[in-house]
């Protein structure tokens, strides 16, 4: 078969390739902008301007101010700052944190560790296409509740959550909200006054800028603990000399991606049916997962049953093409993604699942590419799978 001479991504769930020009500025802030934000010199006051300005764009981007924008190393370190910032301000009101059960690690991790110390939490459940009901929020609100964690795109499947009616729930109770939004940033409209959140996270390397850098929006009032102490970078509540070319970097593709936000996203969200409306007429047993029009506009997970999703991820890498199985952080061990098995999917299929995020510099032509050598493969695969067995037309498969 006939392969692209260029390898073709389609893992921009997990991260993204940065736009030259993004790459541009984050160069000339490391060579010519290079001087100490905190430094009263000429070298120092360029630094601090940009770092200002980037400020002012991610503000502007999500409805809020400069000031309640925090820099991170990422969307990891803004979610623990949000848990554990807000756990230690207020532990003394309560120790009761509700969360959902599809989130991202790096909101579960934290919330293990603050069980460890004492803290409930509520892992709320999702339905079948991986939407959490906002009623659940309000019947789990204690007098104990310091806090409510809810993601507004999954990572594994793409749904979006219903924010603005729980952020309505948590400020008619007066319950801090924090919004892990690494994965919509730029993908979704956000608003942080629509969506009533309190924290949000966001991250670079999912919109074309570096890794290692992100923000946390934490609104005028919120308290947060530092987690980091040092020279009192970012008003005290993150030490760390300022990561300036990385935070350049976020600003810049901020902008350019803000520039045709519409029309990007609706070319993604086009390409996406076309490939999900492709494999679901070419090939059978196959499951759509998440929600069929709440979610990312480039995320496609499907559910191959009789198939090891690391086995087809492999195959489709040798043909040129880079998809993930589950989540990033789960790709390389072949376990069932959580949030599938939490939306109902029997785990012997969820391990066939795989994940095909779409970037607006993808083709139709790049597409039709995978379409056309996807059948062959899942066939193929389902032939050599041990536990699959064809009897005529009457498929059976024997779970572990
Ligand atoms: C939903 C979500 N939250 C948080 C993270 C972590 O972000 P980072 O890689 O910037 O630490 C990711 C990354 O995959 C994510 O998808």
């Amino acid at each position: 078969m006939q392969k692209f001479s260029e390898y073709i991504y389609f893992d921009h769930s997990a991260t993204t390739p940065v736009i030259p020009e993004v790459a541009k500025v984050v160069h000339d802030a490391m060579t010519l902008y290079f001087g100490n934000a905190s430094e009263p010199h000429m070298p120092g006051v360029e630094a601090k301007r940009m770092l200002e300005n980037s400020r002012a764009v991610i503000a502007k981007a999500i409805n809020s101010y400069s000031d309640e924008i925090l820099f991170t190393s990422g969307g990891t370190e803004s979610n623990n700052i949000a848990i554990f910032g807000i756990a230690e301000a207020y532990y003394k009101k309560g120790n009761h944190i509700i969360t959902s059960e599809i989130e991202h690690p790096a909101v579960h991790m934290p919330l293990k560790v603050l069980e460890q110390e004492g803290f409930k939490v509520t892992y709320l459940p999702v339905d079948s296409n991986g939407i959490v009901n906002p009623d659940d929020v309000k019947n789990a609100l204690t007098n104990e509740t310091i806090l409510v964690s809810i993601m507004h795109a999954n990572n594994v499947m793409g749904a979006l959550q219903p924010i603005e009616e729980i952020g309505k729930i948590t400020r008619e109770n007066n319950i801090i909200f924090h919004c892990d939004a690494v994965q919509s940033y730029m993908s979704i409209n956000i608003d942080v006054d629509l969506f009533n959140v309190d924290l949000l996270s966001i991250s670079g390397h999912k919109i074309y800028a570096p890794k290692g850098v992100g923000a946390l929006f934490v609104r005028r009032g919120t308290k947060v603990m530092p987690q980091i102490y040092g020279g009192g970078q970012e008003r005290g509540r993150r030490s760390g000399t300022e990561n300036i070319p990385g935070i350049s970097g976020l600003a810049k593709a901020t902008e350019i991606l803000s520039a045709n936000f519409n029309e990007r996203n609706e070319k993604v969200a086009g390409l996406r049916d076309y490939l999900k409306d492709r494999i679901m007429g070419k090939i059978s047993d196959v499951i759509y997962n998440g929600h069929p029009q709440k979610r990312l506009p480039g995320n496609c997970n499907f559910t191959f049953k009789y198939v090891e999703s690391a086995d087809l991820v492999n195959k489709l890498n040798e043909f040129g093409i880079a998809v993930s199985a589950g989540s990033a952080c789960k790709s390389i061990n072949s376990e069932a993604s959580e949030a599938l098995l939490a939306m109902g999917i029997c785990p012997e299929y969820a391990r066939g699942s795989i994940r095909i995020s779409l970037g607006f510099e993808n083709t139709v032509e790049e597409v039709d590419y995978l379409l056309n050598i996807l059948p062959d493969i899942i066939t193929d695969l389902r032939n050599h799978y041990p536990l699959y067995r064809e009897k005529g037309s009457d498929k059976y498969f024997i779970f572990r």
